[in-house]
């Protein structure tokens, strides 16, 4: 039984169920759980430990670590049974934001490539258990990732013991699409030797001496879909503004015509703003990113891009059923790494990546909010956007220029919550235009930001609001008194504008 999916014969006898997998969960536990964007995730084991937890009279509280958010509601599930001590490093589970923002789960928002390197020089403990799920164990042990390697690698190689979840419900077609690269031990470390999208470099299994394997868990669910909305009216004018602007920079010479490798985040509009690439004039384009979503397919499909690197594959329903029904289509243009590698600071500076990706609000002189809504509630989490941002040749940050109907701006005179400074911030493109901040100082951004970004009902507050900081003076001018004034006004009256300037567009208040 089961001879093309455990081909190491020794291991067969590990088979057991989720429950008793999951009786080697203690409390106190540090467990590394695989999944990344809803793929490749732990579906079984995590679900049987919610219940033992409900069920148990002791505590049965862990810190949970992933490669990214998982699907099946298994965050909603583990933070109603009360599991979730702590979690890290990323997470969109409406229940489980809930908690994080009561405080009830200490949540570490970190840099997506950051987690792995961090257990890896010891700095957040030993961990004790890896639960990976995989297409298949090899002749030798090796563990074949599904449709996700995000940090299943290193959790496996440096946990105590692991847990290998066969997913029958993932095509052993997947067999080969991984590479499989570890980062040695730093400060003696190798450079990563990937030069290409399309290189590979490493394995595509992940080894373990077989003897770490404590139990196998057989399921057969497929990936939650993705939950991305569809490319609106918004969403195409920002990827118009984008493809026009990266046209000018290919005219100017300053990038290839073929541009460099792109980076998209995770969420409708990265993911809506990519597929608008399909009507550009662009050919032979090249992915070096994170999640690959439809775009990515869709983009594959009409031939417009030629190689795909990610660290995970996440679609909706019907793209799922297409793209792992007829992978052998795919196959040779595309590969899944670790996130340490798809987010890899040298890699991404090497190949000059353009990265996209989102923010909730920005500032008049480009620092970013893309976590924390009124400057304290989590959101989701910084996710990759960091990695990418700060290494990119060309860093790039959209939003729509109006959330909630027009009562919040996107453009704000100060964000109360910084994830990616100025420092780190190229290009700030709304519906409404772009800006391209390079090369300018902090009063000829404010300018252009709010004349090319800012929605017309909240530009002429935002020049006032900048005029005035101007009569401070200073390298960024700002009414400190003022800065969060929008903010204050918007969880008093549920409005950013004051009372009496100006009404929420009708077309906008309907999409509220
Ligand atoms: N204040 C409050 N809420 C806001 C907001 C603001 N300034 N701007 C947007 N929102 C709300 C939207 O109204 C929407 O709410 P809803 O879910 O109730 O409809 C929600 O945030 C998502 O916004 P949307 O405009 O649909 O964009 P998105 O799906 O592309 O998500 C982010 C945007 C910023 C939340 C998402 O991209 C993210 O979590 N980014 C951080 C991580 C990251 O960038 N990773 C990339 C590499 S993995």
């Amino acid at each position: 039984m089961y001879d093309d999916r455990i081909r190491c014969a020794a291991l067969r006898e590990k088979i057991t169920s989720a429950e008793e997998a999951a009786r080697l969960v203690n409390d106190g536990m540090r467990v590394g759980a695989s999944g990344f964007t809803r793929a490749g995730d732990a579906k079984a084991v995590p679900i049987a430990l919610a219940k033992r937890a409900r069920e148990a009279n002791e505590p049965l509280r862990i810190t949970l670590m992933t490669g990214a958010s998982l699907g099946h509601d298994v965050d909603r599930v583990l933070t109603e049974a009360g599991v979730l001590a702590r979690r890290l490093p990323f997470q969109v589970d409406a229940t489980l934001r809930q908690a994080i923002n009561r405080g009830e789960v200490m949540f570490i928002d970190q840099h997506l490539s950051e987690t792995v390197e961090m257990l890896r020089a010891n700095q957040l403990g030993k961990l004790d258990l890896a639960i990976i799920e995989a297409a298949a164990i090899t002749e030798t042990g090796g563990i074949v990732p599904t449709t996700s390697v995000g940090n299943s690698a290193s959790f496996a190689i440096l946990a105590e013991r692991v847990i290998v979840e066969i997913n029958l419900a993932q095509p052993l077609a997947l067999e080969g699409l991984h590479d499989i690269w570890i980062p040695g031990h730093r400060p003696h470390r190798d450079p990563l030797p990937i030069v290409r999208p399309q290189d590979r470099v490493g394995q595509t299994a992940i080894e373990i001496p077989p003897s770490k394997i404590a139990a196998i868990v057989l399921t057969n669910t497929p990936d939650s879909s993705s939950t991305v909305l569809p490319a609106d009216e918004e969403t195409a004018q920002i990827a118009g503004h984008l493809i026009e602007f990266l046209q000018h920079e290919v005219a100017r010479g300053r990038m290839p015509a073929a541009l460099p490798p792109l980076q998209a985040g995770i969420g409708t509009i990265a993911n809506a703003v990519l597929s608008g690439f399909v009507s550009s004039p662009f050919e032979a384009l090249t992915i070096y990113s994170e999640v690959l979503q439809d775009s990515t397919f869709d983009l594959l499909d009409e031939g417009k891009v030629t190689f795909a690197s990610g660290a995970s594959i996440t679609l909706s329903a019907a793209r799922q059923k297409q793209v792992f029904g007829e992978l052998e289509r795919y196959r040779d243009r595309l590969v899944l790494r670790p996130q340490e590698v798809s987010n890899h600071p040298e890699v991404i500076r090497r190949l000059g990546l353009i990265a996209l990706n989102t923010a909730l609000e920005c500032d008049i002189y480009g620092n970013v909010n893309s976590t924390h809504v009124g400057g304290t509630h989590m959101m989701n989490g910084i996710g990759g956007s960091g990695d990418f941002a700060r290494n990119a040749s060309c860093a790039i940050f959209a939003t729509k220029s109006v959330a909630k109907g027009g009562r919040i701006s996107s453009i704000v005179p100060m964000v109360p919550h910084c994830d990616h400074n100025e420092h780190d911030v190229d290009i700030i493109v709304t519906e409404q235009g772009l800006a391209d901040l390079r090369g300018l100082a902090p009063r000829e951004r404010a300018q252009l930001i709010i004349r090319n970004c800012a929605h017309p009902l909240y530009r002429d507050l935002l020049l006032d609001y900048y005029r005035e900081a101007l009569r401070g003076g200073g390298q960024t001018p700002h009414q400190l008194n003022q800065a969060f004034a929008w903010h204050l006004r918007l969880a008093g009256s549920g409005s950013m504008l004051p009372d009496g300037f100006g009404a929420v567009p009708a077309a906008e208040a309907r999409r509220a």
